[in-house]
């Protein structure tokens, strides 16, 4: 029986709840963090039985599942949406959330609406904004209303076009003391972690040490205080090149494409389905359709 079967048929106990509570005790222990995203239930299912600690519904399912070009489009009803089939299927790692673009920007009211509505609704533990000190009031407010927030520096793909593009950030000694500034307010205002996005190594290292709240970086370099990958970059399911900090764990585009071609073969070829993939009658009732000169001709 495979863990998933086991599992459903209730003879796993499921692990130990992560909360936002461990992803602290994880930085004073020094023990890594771990960090998924993931966009439906069977997804959700294999990071959170392989003891994934937090699993991101990010707003990069507009990209990696829902074919946009960016993640701007990307609305609250199909993150929800997405949230759902995810929570459906998690039981111990931390479910975190992404607010789309536009859920948080237009007022600190309609902010905190969406943000319940992903509490209430999808089930998340945490929502994730981008943005630095433009944020602290947010982050404190939502904080305020018992919304844990995870914060969110550096490359945000949500200012694309503010940036003038996807640019590692942090790189100048201006732009290195502005990074520090975000990740001091957003962790006054009482995030519970902060994701650090493209940005040089030395930086992420300086904010990690800085913070009493854990870093999760990703292109951030290995002494954050844990890392955090899309799950279509690691089994080559993007259909682009990948960043420079992305490592990649299988092929499931090369499995799925042999499968699906094989497929296709079989079926064309008169292989699939055969006899043993296919149901029968009861032999009382082929003897009746033989008696009445009814049995097709495969087996006259
Ligand atoms: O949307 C997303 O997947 C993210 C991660 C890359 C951190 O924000």
């Amino acid at each position: 029986m495979s863990l998933t079967q086991l599992r459903d048929a209730g003879t796993v106990p499921p692990a130990p709840k992560i909360t936002t509570h461990t992803l602290l005790d994880r930085k004073s222990m020094r023990e890594p963090i771990t960090a998924l995203t993931a966009y439906d239930y069977p997804t959700a299912r294999l990071v959170d039985e392989a003891g994934i600690d937090m699993i991101l519904v990010g707003d990069s399912l507009g990209m990696t599942v829902l074919g946009y070009a960016d993640t701007l489009p990307v609305t609250v009803e199909e993150m929800l949406h997405h949230t759902r089939a995810v929570r459906r299927a998690v039981r111990s790692s931390l479910l975190v959330v992404d607010m789309p673009y536009g859920s948080y920007h237009v007022s600190e009211e309609g902010a905190m609406a969406n943000a319940i509505r992903f509490m209430k609704e999808g089930g998340a533990e945490a929502v994730k904004i981008e943005g630095g000190t433009n944020r602290e009031s947010l982050v404190d407010r939502l904080t305020r209303a018992e919304i844990p927030v995870v914060g969110h520096i550096g490359l945000t793909p949500q200012s694309l076009h503010r940036m003038g593009g996807y640019h590692v950030q942090g790189k100048s000694f201006a732009a290195l003391e502005g990074l520090r500034a975000d990740a001091l307010a957003i962790e006054a205002a009482g995030a519970i972690a902060l994701v650090l996005e493209a940005i040089p190594r030395e930086v992420a290292a300086l904010i990690t040490q800085e913070l009493s709240i854990p870093t999760i970086g990703i292109g951030a370099g290995p002494d954050c205080d844990g890392q955090i990958l899309v799950f279509h970059d690691l089994f080559n399911l993007t259909f682009s090149p990948s960043a420079k900090f992305v490592r990649r764990y299988g092929d499931a585009a090369e499995l799925f494409r042999r499968g699906i071609t094989s497929y296709r073969a079989d079926v064309t070829g008169h292989a699939f389905p055969d006899d043993a993939e296919s149901y029968h009658l009861p032999s009382t009732v082929r003897e009746e359709m033989r008696s009445a000169d009814l049995l097709p001709t495969y087996e006259a």
